[in-house]
C-alpha cells in the first residue's frame, strides 16, 4: 500500500451521497432477480456487465430503474444495506447519509413500507455490529410531478421520525428544482433536513433555484456552479457543502477525464466539497476507490485529503458533539500521518 493509500484508509470518513439502490452490484442484482423470479433483458452477468458503460445520466438512469426493478421484498432491502454497510466498514466509512427512491419501487407495485423497513433494518443492524452511524434520505424523482412527490410524502408520514431529510435526484435537464417548491416546504416545515441535486447536469441556475427556493441545506453534485463566479462566492460564504462523486462523474460524462476533475478547484475557491460514491455498484467504486483514484489524477495532497475527510463530518447532520469526536480522530491520523 503506498503512502496516500494507507492515508485515505487510515482516515475515518462519512459518506453523503450514495443512492442504496445504486449499490446493487451485479451479480446480487443477478441473485435477486432469480430469486425472486424477475425477468431481466439481460440473460447473462456478462451481458448486463456490458450494459454499465454510459454516455449521459439518463442512460445511467434506464438501467437503474430496471435494476431496483428486482427488489421485491423487505429482506432483499435489508441485505442490499448490509452489503453496503460491509463495503464501508472496510473502507473505514464510519457514518453514512444514505438516499433511497420510494417511487422507483412504489411505481411498480411495491408497498412503501416493504423498502423503508428494510433499509432501516439494514441500517440499524450496521450500527449494531459494523458501529457505521446514519441518516436516511427520502428523494423526490424529478422527472415525474411536485403532486406525486406529494403523494410519496403522504405515504412517508408513519415514518417521518425516521427519516431525515428529502432530496432531489432523477434526470435533471428540464426538471428545475423550482418545481418542488411546496413539497420541500412541507419537509422543512416538518423539521427535515433538504438536499437537492444540482448541477450535474443541469446549469448554474438549477443550483441558484436550489438554495434560493428549495433552501437546501447541502448540494448534491454542484460541478457546474463552477461557471458562475457569484455563485460561487454565495456558495463559499453560506459555507454549503458539495456532495462531488468523481467517478460518477467519469461515468456519465460529466468530466471527459478524471485529470480534468474540478474537486481540486472547488478546492482552491473555498468551497466545502465531499468525496462520495453516488452509485458506487455502476460506477466503478466505493468510498475509497473515488479518494484513491481522484488523489492520483488530480495530484490532492495529503492536506487536500485531510480536508475532504473533515469536511465530510462537517458537512454531515450528525451534532456538533459526534463530529467533534470524528475530527478529532482525524487529527490524531493526521499528526501520525504529517
Ligand atoms: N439517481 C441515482 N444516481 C443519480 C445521479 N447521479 N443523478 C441523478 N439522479 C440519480
Ligand atoms: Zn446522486
Amino acid at each position: 500500500m503506498d503512502n496516500i493509500e494507507n492515508l485515505i484508509m487510515r482516515l475515518p470518513k462519512a459518506e453523503l451521497h450514495m443512492h442504496i439502490e445504486g449499490s446493487l452490484e451485479p451479480e446480487q442484482l443477478m441473485h435477486f432477480a432469480d430469486r425472486n423470479g424477475v425477468a431481466l433483458d439481460y440473460q447473462s452477468l456478462d451481458a448486463l456487465k456490458q450494459a454499465y458503460n454510459f454516455s449521459n445520466l439518463q442512460d445511467f438512469l434506464d438501467l437503474y430503474y430496471q435494476g431496483m426493478s428486482v427488489l421485491q421484498t423487505e429482506e432483499d432491502f435489508y441485505e442490499l444495506t448490509m452489503a453496503y454497510q460491509q463495503r464501508c466498514a472496510d473502507d473505514n466509512v464510519r457514518h453514512v447519509e444514505i438516499f433511497f427512491d420510494p417511487q422507483g419501487h412504489t411505481a411498480r407495485g411495491l408497498d412503501f413500507r416493504i423498502a423503508i423497513e428494510g433499509i432501516l433494518r439494514g441500517l440499524v443492524h450496521g450500527q449494531q455490529t459494523l458501529g457505521i452511524s446514519h441518516k436516511l434520505i427520502m428523494c423526490f424523482l424529478r422527472h415525474l410531478s411536485e403532486q406525486e412527490a406529494f403523494e410519496t410524502w403522504e405515504m412517508a408520514q408513519p415514518w417521518l421520525h425516521r427519516i431525515d431529510g428529502v432530496g432531489l435526484d432523477s434526470s435533471e435537464l428540464g426538471h428545475p428544482p423550482s418545481k418542488f417548491k411546496n413539497v420541500f416546504a412541507a419537509a422543512r416545515k416538518a423539521g427535515l433536513k433538504l438536499v437537492a441535486h444540482a448541477g450535474e447536469e443541469g446549469p448554474p441556475e438549477y443550483v441558484r433555484e436550489a438554495i434560493e427556493i428549495l433552501d437546501i441545506d447541502r448540494i448534491d453534485h454542484g460541478n457546474r456552479l463552477l461557471e458562475d463566479e457569484n455563485l460561487i462566492s454565495h456558495v463559499r460564504d453560506a459555507g454549503l457543502t458539495l456532495t462531488v462523486c468523481p467517478l460518477s462523474n467519469l461515468s456519465l460524462c460529466v468530466v471527459d477525464d478524471l485529470r480534468q476533475h474540478p474537486l481540486p478547484e472547488m478546492l482552491k475557491r473555498g468551497l466545502k466539497a465531499t468525496i462520495n460514491s453516488d452509485d458506487p455498484a455502476y460506477f466503478g467504486g466505493y468510498m475509497n476507490e473515488n479518494y484513491l483514484q481522484t488523489a492520483k489524477a488530480t495530484n490532492l495532497s495529503p492536506a487536500e485529503i485531510i480536508i475532504l475527510a473533515r469536511n465530510s463530518f462537517t458537512g454531515s447532520f450528525l451534532s456538533q458533539d459526534a463530529q467533534q469526536v470524528f475530527l478529532d480522530e482525524i487529527d490524531q491520523v493526521a499528526q501520525d500521518f504529517l
